[in-house]
């Protein structure tokens, strides 16, 4: 016996066959199941396709990755041992910072703690025995997830059974939070709604329950009626002011009375814009039929009657430059020089009419450049002709993106990435009717700081989020990366950080429901709500379920977005894995959301002192519209995975 032991410790005689371990090599494994913040995970390479190298040490073997990254493995129960060697990938030099973390079953077991680029792999080395889902994740350690190329090196899981296997987080089942929408009238949001002396009056009341109802409006401005089947206001007004009007809504049900605010001035936009554009549901595949389709509904599905109210039109309306196609092609401006619509758009004007008929408001799409980024024509050197052209087919709205500009911009600094905007900027101001003007350059030259100043009404702060090859990875990264940016929004200017990708989208390459679960398409929307962000939709709006309606329409939350002070929120408190976010609202209420970016449900809490706050106050859940009681001190929930609980804060 004694000798057995002996021969054992000094390795003489192997231990048994049965406990054997075997080994299993991460780099192995069907990485398409591990998500990246930015590239693909890949094997024996650096995310950007190179050596896998931390620190001057370069290594074989491997997966390089980008955080944030998880991956979820089964251990099958016979797993003994995990090792690998973790860092930053020398490919981005001192640049990066990266937190590996290794939990199972929910528990964590290795915790790098920020590992920055430079510094020299580390070793994990865990004991797996009794584990069954082990959870393999790269976080952003700190600033975003800029440069943060995490690798695991070697490594390599030690098991007595059938080798670990990648595995999908549990299913989460479809529940609609949102109670029914009442078949009473009710008044929603926005209401309040900013319009320029002289220009059309274009707002409709949005309110829902059952058709037919009546409308009546008390203490309207002169030059302004408001249609008494549809809501609508109508007309214009000659002088700056503010005009609270009282409407009421009537249906067999009953009535509803609220105040909406027409103020006019020189501000546009002075709650987030809500609308829907054809950008991810189908790219340049657009066609006039196509928007009529969307804009119809907006109205029968019920979404108009929550708030959203522009139909954006994206690229691909116009002539594709150098494209023999005869629906296409064809020369990019008639004689005079004015922009030609490609032959699935033969009528501009009716289309704007047609829209504008259900009480919407029509959107338009070009870039500064030569060209538009799907290679259409943009308004470069015919730049009044192109605003007086969008205004007198009735736009109302236009998306200015970058794309070609580059190119003949003269430079790179910040004079001239301002320049194309501010011109068109100014050219709007000229137009006899209002036009909401949406900035998109990705964020350059930090947008946010002279967005206002060119006449901006939102501008967006990131890159395409339907461009991303995991959804979660890129909405989280580009939502909560929005903190930092809060002092720059407001009532006429908003930080964007891209459409709403709920519902029915175009992913790759078919129109199928969102590939974001559940809990991550709430926090989606609570997100964005707390960031004061235009809800732009860009999914099916003719193929609406009752979750995604749901989703979109919940008007407690869709009031956290429209709240009047227009206070972009923002965390309180942030862990790699957790965030508490605070956004003040009108009359000292807060909305705070509770985020857990985690791969397992976890108990989080909000105390009072993170949100500056004392004493009782009262806490309501918003998707559930459901009043929680009152708490002192802090309020604590269990958040399930990439979920929210998202609750607004009224004080006793
Ligand atoms: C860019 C923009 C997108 C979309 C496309 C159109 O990628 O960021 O939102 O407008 O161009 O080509």
């Amino acid at each position: 016996m004694l000798t057995t032991l002996l021969a054992l410790i000094v390795g003489l005689v192997p231990a048994s066959p049965a406990a054997q371990a075997n080994e299993w090599r991460l780099e192995t494994a069907d990485l398409s199941r591990m998500s990246a913040g930015w590239g693909k995970a890949l094997a024996n390479a650096s995310i950007q396709e190179k050596g896998l190298s931390v620190a001057g040490k370069t290594f074989e073997r491997g997966v390089g990755t980008h955080a944030s990254s998880t991956l979820r493995l089964d251990l099958h129960g016979s797993a003994t041992r995990f090792r690998a060697w973790i860092g930053v990938d020398d490919e981005v030099g001192s640049r990066g910072s990266v937190v590996f973390r290794v939990s199972a079953d929910g528990k964590r077991l290795y915790d790098s703690g920020v590992m920055h680029g430079g510094e020299p792999a580390r070793q994990v080395d865990v004991d797996l025995r009794g584990c069954r889902i082990l959870t393999l994740s790269a976080l952003p350690g700190e600033d975003g997830i800029d440069f943060d190329h995490a690798d695991w090196c070697d490594a390599v899981i030690a098991h007595t059974g059938s080798a670990p296997a990648p595995v999908e987080p549990p299913k989460e089942p479809f529940v609609r939070l949102t109670p029914p929408t009442s078949r009473l009238p009710r008044v929603n949001w926005p209401r309040l709604f900013g319009v320029r002396p002289g220009s059309p009056v274009l707002f409709t009341v949005p309110v829902s329950g059952d058709r037919p109802m009546r409308f009546r409006a008390q203490g309207l401005p002169p030059g302004v009626t408001i249609d008494a089947a549809t809501g609508s206001f109508r007309g214009s007004i000659s002088a700056e002011g503010e005009w609270p009007v009282r409407v009421t809504a009537r249906n067999r049900w009953g009535a509803c009375t609220r105040t909406v605010t027409l103020r006019c001035g020189e501000t546009l936009a002075l709650t987030p814009p809500m609308g829907w554009s054809t950008w991810y549901m189908a790219y340049t595949n657009i066609s006039d039929a196509f928007v009529r389709r969307q804009a119809e509904a907006m109205r029968t599905s019920g979404l108009a009657d929550h708030g959203y109210s522009y139909i954006n039109i994206d690229d691909g309306w116009n002539i594709r430059l150098g494209s023999d196609d005869p629906v296409l092609g064809g020369a990019p401006r008639d004689g005079l020089g004015n922009l030609r619509p490609n032959a699935l758009f033969p009528d501009m004007r009716g289309l704007c009419d047609a829209i504008h008929a259900q009480g919407l408001k029509a959107g338009i799409y070009i870039s500064p450049g030569p060209s538009t980024c799907a290679g259409f024509e943009g308004s470069w050197r015919r730049e009044a002709a192109d605003a007086k052209q969008f205004a007198d087919w009735g736009f109302d709205f236009l998306k200015y993106d970058w794309c070609s500009y580059g190119n003949v911009a003269g430079g790179s600094d910040r004079v001239h990435m301002v320049r194309p905007y501010q011109l068109m900027g100014d050219l709007l101001r000229l137009q006899k009717r209002d036009m909401v003007y949406n900035l998109c350059q990705y964020g350059m030259g930090d947008v946010q700081r002279w967005g206002t100043q060119v006449g901006g009404n939102f501008w967006r702060t990131t890159g395409d989020l339907g461009a991303a090859s995991d959804l979660w990875e890129s909405t989280a990264a580009c939502g909560f990366g929005q903190a930092g940016k809060e002092a720059f929004a407001g009532p006429g200017g908003w930080n964007d950080p891209d459409n709403i990708l709920l519902g029915r989208i175009l992913w790759r390459g078919a129109l199928a429901p969102t590939p974001l679960t559940p809990n991550e398409q709430y926090t989606y929307m609570s997100l964005w709500s707390s960031l004061a962000a235009p809800l732009v939709l860009s999914g099916d709006l003719t193929q609406m379920d009752d979750f995604t309606l749901g989703l979109l329409c919940n008007d407690e939350v869709i009031a956290v977005n429209q709240d009047v002070l227009g206070i972009q929120g923002k965390p309180v408190l942030r862990s790699e894995e957790t965030e508490v976010w605070a956004k003040p609202l009108a009359g000292g209420d807060l909305a705070v959301g509770l985020f857990n970016r985690g791969d397992a449900a976890t108990r989080m809490s909000a105390p009072w002192k993170a949100l500056g706050i004392s004493g009782q106050w009262k806490v309501r859940d918003l998707w559930r519209q459901r009043g929680l009681g009152i708490r002192e001190d802090q309020f604590g929930a269990t958040v399930p995975r990439h979920g929210v609980v998202f609750v607004r804060l009224s004080r006793v």
